[in-house]
């Protein structure tokens, strides 16, 4: 097949369209492996290459989709042939470099990795870079020290995608995880994910103004930036770490140096995007064996290039709950 459906988004006078369009594999861009993309997922960052947020996406016409996971096509490195299940998560995949929301991608080699035996297509896309982040946040956070012994974790953004797969793996892991959320009518779901204690946004807000707060938390994995962020640091436990994942609420924190100097306490930065293959590799292992998520399909909610255009106006407006995954077959 030459021609496969995408999703493109158009620059107009008035803004940023959106519509399902065939194209001809003869315009991807050069790359070492083109792909059958079977599945994407949608992720915060999709909405904002959608809308034309030029910190994401500068060239448009343009098919986002930071994630694809699929079978390959053609391949002119050794390390691939077709017939093989690869995982494409990040670089410049649904950036400047047509992504996942389109039935095929041609990549840099360097920017993808065969699929963990333990892992099936459809369940890496049910965790995406959402997912991946999650546990690239808990695997530091264990890396610097954290374990169940150090106390509860907090988790922010609770009912989003980072946010439902963090209080996921957390609670497999054995920690006691309070999530913090905007969605009452989520606490269900998110006990059911294993959260032991909710917490509103505007809990979590309470004492924004004061230097320090009780020391409370093991470990923080924060993906929405902001007073929450740094309220977080100021109640971490002597020595534990925050993760900084998102900015969902502000990409900016109201900080002193105060919580470092006197409770030793760790600010870490994540970024899936950059990271480098082998530690992509590393942690994509981690999920296909040991951090397996029994009952992780309760975070999918199923959509097509036909269905995505309302889901990414639900994400960007906080709305979204667990993980969109795309069906791109057939
Ligand atoms: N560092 C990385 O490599 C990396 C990778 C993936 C994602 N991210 C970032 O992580 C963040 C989350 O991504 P995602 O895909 O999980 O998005 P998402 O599914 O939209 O989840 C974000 C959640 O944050 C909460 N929220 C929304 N607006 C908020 C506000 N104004 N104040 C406080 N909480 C708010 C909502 O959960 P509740 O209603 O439950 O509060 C929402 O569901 C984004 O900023 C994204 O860019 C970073």
């Amino acid at each position: 097949m030459s021609k496969y459906r995408a999703l493109l988004i158009e620059k107009t006078e008035d803004g940023f369209t959106r519509r399902v369009v065939e194209r001809d594999t003869a315009e991807l861009p050069e790359g070492d492996v083109l792909i059958d993309v079977h599945y994407s997922s949608l992720n915060y960052k999709d909405g904002l290459s959608a809308t034309g947020n030029p910190g994401v996406t500068r060239n448009f016409p343009h098919t986002p989709g930071i994630d694809a996971a699929g079978v390959v096509v053609e391949s002119a490195t050794a390390q691939f042939k077709p017939g093989d299940e690869v995982i494409c998560i990040g670089f410049d995949l649904g950036m400047n470099t047509p992504g996942g929301y389109g039935q095929r991608v041609r990549v840099p080699a360097e920017w993808v990795i065969a699929c963990p035996d333990g892992l099936s297509l459809h369940w890496s896309m049910v965790l995406g870079t959402a997912g991946f982040t999650a546990a690239l946040a808990v695997h530091k956070l264990e890396q610097v020290g954290m374990t169940t012994a150090s106390g509860p974790v907090l988790v922010t953004g609770a009912s989003g995608g980072v946010g439902s797969v963090a209080v996921m793996l957390l609670a497999t892991l054995g920690y006691e995880v309070t999530a913090v959320t905007g969605k009452a009518e989520q606490h269900e779901f998110l006990r059911s994910l294993g959260a032991s204690s909710l917490m509103s946004r505007d809990d979590a807000r309470q004492g924004a103004d004061r230097p320090l707060l009780a020391e409370t938390w093991g470990g923080v994995v924060d993906t929405v930036g902001g007073e929450i962020l740094f309220n977080g640091v100021k109640s971490l436990r002597y020595g534990a770490s925050l993760a900084a994942c998102g900015l969902v609420d502000s990409p900016q924190i109201p900080a002193t140096v105060l919580p470092f100097l006197l409770r030793h306490v760790n600010l870490l930065g994540i970024d899936s995007v950059q990271l480098p293959l082998a530690q992509k590799a590393e942690i994509w292992k981690k999920l296909a064996g040991p951090w397996t998520l029994e009952g992780i399909e309760r975070l999918e909610e199923r959509l097509t290039l036909d269905t995505l255009s309302p889901a990414i106006d639900r994400i960007l407006a906080g709305k979204m709950v667990g993980r969109g995954v795309v069906d791109l077959r057939g």
